[in-house]
C-alpha cells in the first residue's frame, strides 16, 4: 500500500512541557488510522504540527514521500494543500448556504470581489455539488449552514476539506460534539471516502468503541507520546 503520510521523531515542547515526544507513525492510501489517548496527551499537538499550523521543534514529515518540514513560504501553501483539516467546531460561515460554505475552500483563490458578490465560477460550483453529493448533502445545498443539524455541519465541513483533492484528511475530534447515531454516520462517511477515493485519514477520537469499529489501526497516546500502534481489521 502506498503510504501518504509519514512522520517520525516529530517532538513539541512549550516552555518545560514536552507536548510531543518523539512521534512516529505512517498513514496509507485508503487507511483509516484512529488516535486515542486522554486529555492533554499531544493529540492536538500532533495534529498542528503535521498541518504545521504548529512549528515543531524536532523531526520530520513525508506527503507522498516528498519532504515537507523544511518548506517555507508559497512552497509551505502549496503543500498545506494536499493536508484537509477537519475540527471538532465545524467553522463554517453560519448565514452562508452548504454550497457557499464548500468553496470557501477556494478563497484564497478567488478575486475578492467574486465572493463580495457571491460570483463563483461555474467549475467551482460543479466541484462544490460533487463534493456535497459526495457527504450525502445534494438536497441540502442551498440550506443555510446554521439550520443544519450537527452532522450535517460536519458532512459539509469534510466536504470542503474535499474541495483541495488533498490525499490526507486530518480531523480532530470530528464527532465530539455528535450525537452517536450521527457520529456513526460521519465515521462511516469518512471511511467511504477514505476507500473511494483513496485518502489517508487520520482522526481523533474519544470513544475507543467508535475507533474498534470504525479505524483500521488505533494508535494510543500518553504523555505526548505514542505508546501503541495496533491493528484492529484484519
Ligand atoms: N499553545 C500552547 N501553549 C502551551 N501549552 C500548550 C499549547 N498547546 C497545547 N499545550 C499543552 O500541551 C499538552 C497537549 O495538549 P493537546 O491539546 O495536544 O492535548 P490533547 O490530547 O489534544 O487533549 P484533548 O483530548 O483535551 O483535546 C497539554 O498539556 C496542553 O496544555
Ligand atoms: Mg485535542
Amino acid at each position: 500500500m502506498t503510504t501518504v503520510l509519514a512522520v517520525s521523531g516529530l517532538s513539541k515542547r512549550f516552555g518545560h512541557l514536552v507536548a510531543l515526544d518523539d512521534a512516529s507513525l505512517e498513514v496509507a492510501a485508503g487507511e483509516v488510522v484512529a488516535v486515542l489517548g486522554p486529555s492533554g496527551s499531544g493529540k492536538s499537538t500532533l495534529f498542528r504540527c503535521i498541518a504545521r499550523l504548529t512549528e515543531p521543534d524536532r523531526g520530520s514529515i513525508q506527503i507522498n514521500r516528498v519532504a515537507y518540514d523544511g518548506l517555507k513560504g508559497r512552497a509551505l501553501r502549496q503543500a498545506r494543500g494536499q493536508i484537509g483539516v477537519v475540527f471538532q467546531q465545524f467553522n463554517l460561515v453560519r448565514r452562508r448556504s452548504a454550497c457557499a460554505n464548500v468553496m470557501t475552500a477556494a478563497l484564497p483563490s478567488l478575486p475578492a470581489w467574486r465572493v463580495a458578490l457571491g460570483l463563483y465560477p461555474p467549475a467551482l460550483r460543479a466541484k462544490a455539488d460533487d463534493a456535497l453529493a459526495s457527504v450525502g448533502l445534494a438536497a441540502q445545498r442551498n440550506q443555510r449552514a446554521d439550520t443544519l443539524s450537527g452532522g450535517q455541519q460536519q458532512r459539509v465541513a469534510i466536504a470542503r476539506a474535499l474541495m483541495q483533492d488533498s490525499c490526507i484528511l486530518l480531523a480532530d475530534e470530528p464527532v465530539a460534539s455528535l450525537d452517536p447515531d450521527a457520529a456513526r454516520l460521519v465515521l462511516g462517511l469518512m471511511r467511504d471516502l477514505a476507500r473511494s477515493r483513496g485518502l489517508g485519514i487520520l482522526c481523533t477520537l474519544h470513544q475507543p468503541e467508535l475507533a474498534a469499529e470504525f479505524a483500521d489501526r488505533i494508535l494510543s497516546m500518553e504523555a505526548g507520546r505514542i505508546v501503541s500502534q495496533g491493528t484492529c481489521r484484519a
